[in-house]
């Protein structure tokens, strides 16, 4: 049996830990051999690939982002993407392939199994907003990070008597933000899934001034105000690449809290360092048991399904339970955190 592997989508921690548990358990227990198809989808629709086996996997479990590289290649947009990865597969003389990645990734493999193809999905993203798994792996590890930076910017604000809004990433879900936002001791947390109340946040910067507490305000990158707040929130930028850029928000909301209430306040965007470096013990050994379970798939010739953490058991799912409907934060989560802001 000879297995491909890939990983697409944005880089997170915790990819290499799965690609070395596929590789060991593959080679030890079952006798397979791997090839690695480089940059997603990229990879078998143009056939670029890597040697794959127990030496290239050495040192790489502490290692952030991903020994095969990564993009956001969709084969679907393609006319003819489709049959070339099958040819490509059959070239390369792959029986079954492993796809770690997202939304977009697992889509494909989702497609491409109804269509024949035999793959099995690993759900990554540092949002947690995939369903069909409580967690995904990277998420632990962007939380602890935000955290951090949540930690170090209460002694600046205090210091200077300002607002620190603090930018976390999150499209569509706030994940990120609330869990950071409550592990931080953050006095405010604004996420995609509620529009916030600029007038609300103003109110809340002057409260917290009046008790001699400066405020810091975790806000997702994708949250936007609600309609009528007055405040214009300049829309997601589509790049040369095609891909939205969103980010600013941050920015945006400090400037208009400093219009508004006349208090100093600045923006911190921790962007891309909430995905770089190397994954929190939690996330390897998330992904370790995510690889595991996905190569015993294999094994099983249990095809058409991703991988997930449900309580603390990895569990197969069809892989149609990840993709389409995003896994957002409830009101009621986000109602139950307010206590602890404001
Ligand atoms: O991986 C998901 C994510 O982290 C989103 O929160 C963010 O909007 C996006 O990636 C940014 O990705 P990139 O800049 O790599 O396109």
């Amino acid at each position: 049996m000879r297995v491909g592997v890939l990983t697409g989508g944005g880089d997170c921690p915790g990819l290499n830990a799965v690609i070395r548990a596929v590789v060991r358990k593959g080679v030890k227990d079952h006798g397979f051999e791997f090839v690695g198809f480089r940059d997603g989808w990229r990879g078998p629709l143009e056939g670029v690939t890597m040697p794959l086996g127990i030496e290239q996997c050495r040192g790489i479990l502490p290692r952030g982002g991903t020994i095969l590289g990564s993009s956001r290649t969709n084969p679907f947009k393609l006319d003819d993407g489709v049959q070339r990865i099958k040819d490509n597969l059959a070239a390369a003389g792959v029986d079954a392939l492993v796809a770690i990645g997202g939304e977009d990734t697992l889509g494909v493999a989702t497609r491409l199994a109804d269509l024949g193809v035999n793959v099995v999905g690993v759900p990554k993203t540092i949002d947690n907003d995939l369903s069909g798994t409580d967690f995904t792996f990277g998420f632990d590890t962007a939380v602890n990070i935000a955290t951090e930076a949540i930690d170090r910017l209460h002694t600046t604000a205090e210091s200077h008597h300002r607002v620190l809004v603090v930018e976390v990433m999150g499209r569509h879900a706030g994940w990120i933000a609330l869990h950071s936002g409550i592990a931080g001791g953050a006095s405010a947390v604004l996420i995609p899934e509620i529009p916030f109340d600029i007038d609300a946040v103003c109110a809340h910067v002057e409260t917290r001034f009046q008790s001699e507490y400066a405020p810091i305000i975790v806000v997702s990158e994708g949250a936007v105000p609600a309609d009528g707040s007055g405040m214009t929130l300049a829309s997601g930028e589509t790049d040369a690449f095609g891909h939205v850029r969103l980010g600013g928000i941050g920015d945006r909301l400090a400037k208009e809290i400093e219009q508004r209430t006349g208090k100093e306040a600045r923006a911190v965007v921790l962007g891309h360092i909430q995905r770089g470096g190397t994954p929190t013990a939690f996330d390897r050994w998330l992904a370790t048991r995510f690889g595991l379970q996905a190569i015993g798939a294999v094994a099983d010739g249990e095809y058409g399904v991703m991988v997930a953490l449900r309580g603390t058991n990895i569990v197969r799912v069809p892989l149609i339970e990840g993709t389409g409907v995003l896994k957002v934060v409830s009101p009621e989560e986000y109602a139950e955190a307010q206590v602890f802001f404001g």
